[in-house]
């Protein structure tokens, strides 16, 4: 059997073993997809390559550390500053990001991002992912943050421009995507959203999922937007894994619809 598994501190609460273990059995593949937790990141990687695991997915808090450890790291992980998939080579382990790709490819299942102006809520880990992703599909891309420091710091590394807080609402966007941790079960923004700002023109994307419509969603939902869930990021992120580790497509529906399953 292929060993295969997401490495995080916690893992237990990740969707991905669902989604993964769907994908590899629906195919027919002699392949197990573990949930994995690990103290030391550095002593995990040894032990699961000697182990003969074929790919990882990292995820919080090793993304960063991660790309440190890899014999070889792609432009776009470079750029964003984390991996979070992993695959063994002779050599050692060779990293990559998809989250930047599942991003892109969530969005344009609902609009082309050539030229369009997207609005990015945070300016933490997973907006750079998001950010890189928007620019390489050739959005413009402006972002704003609670801490303004960081939205800068993030506007000096990648080409976008921010916007403060109390200024947002006169972006006028056809793509907004909400980053930030807001927005989990019980944790309020930071940000009020007025009233008139989403429109039945917007595509608006949360990357939380849980809960899956997220009090940002569901005010834009009610203006009329077109609005996409964390999953459908997460989703995506994954099929890219998929092809990346075993060369072939990805059963896109069964993924989709494991994910969907274990979320609830
Ligand atoms: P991640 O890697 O998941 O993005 P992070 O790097 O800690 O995590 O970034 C979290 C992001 O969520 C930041 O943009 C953070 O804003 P600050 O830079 O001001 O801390 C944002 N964030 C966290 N809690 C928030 C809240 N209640 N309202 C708005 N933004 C919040």
């Amino acid at each position: 059997h292929d060993l295969f598994g997401v490495l995080g501190r916690p893992a237990g609460h990740s969707l991905s073993p669902a989604m993964m273990q769907a994908a590899f059995d629906v195919l027919g593949l002699k392949a197990y997809y573990l949930a994995l937790e690990a103290d030391d990141l550095a002593e995990a990687l040894a032990a699961l390559d000697a182990v003969g695991f074929r790919g990882l997915s990292v995820t919080v808090p090793f993304k960063q550390e991660a790309m440190k450890l890899c014999v070889h790291v792609d432009a776009a992980a470079q750029r964003i500053g984390a991996v979070n998939t992993l695959r063994r080579t002779q050599g050692g382990w060779e990293g990559r990001n998809t989250d930047w790709l599942g991003a892109v490819r969530a969005l344009e299942r609902q609009l082309s991002l050539q030229g369009v102006t997207a609005l990015v809520f945070g300016a933490g880990g997973a907006a750079r992912g998001v950010v890189y992703g928007l620019t390489e599909a050739g959005a413009h891309v402006v972002i704003t943050n609670r801490t303004e420091d960081r939205a800068r710091e993030l506007a000096a590394a990648l080409p976008c421009s921010w916007v403060p807080m109390e200024s947002f609402h006169r972006v006028k966007p056809q793509v907004v995507v909400q980053t930030t941790s807001a927005g989990m079960s019980g944790r309020p923004y930071a940000f009020r959203v007025p009233q008139n700002f989403f429109t039945p023109q917007m595509v608006v994307m949360d990357i939380v999922y849980s809960p899956l419509e997220t009090p940002f969603l569901r005010q834009a939902k009610a203006a009329g937007a077109r609005v996409v869930d964390g999953l459908e990021m997460l989703l995506y992120q994954g099929i890219e894994q998929f092809s990346w580790w075993l060369n072939r497509p990805a059963p896109e529906a069964a993924m989709r619809q494991a994910l969907r399953r274990a979320a609830h």
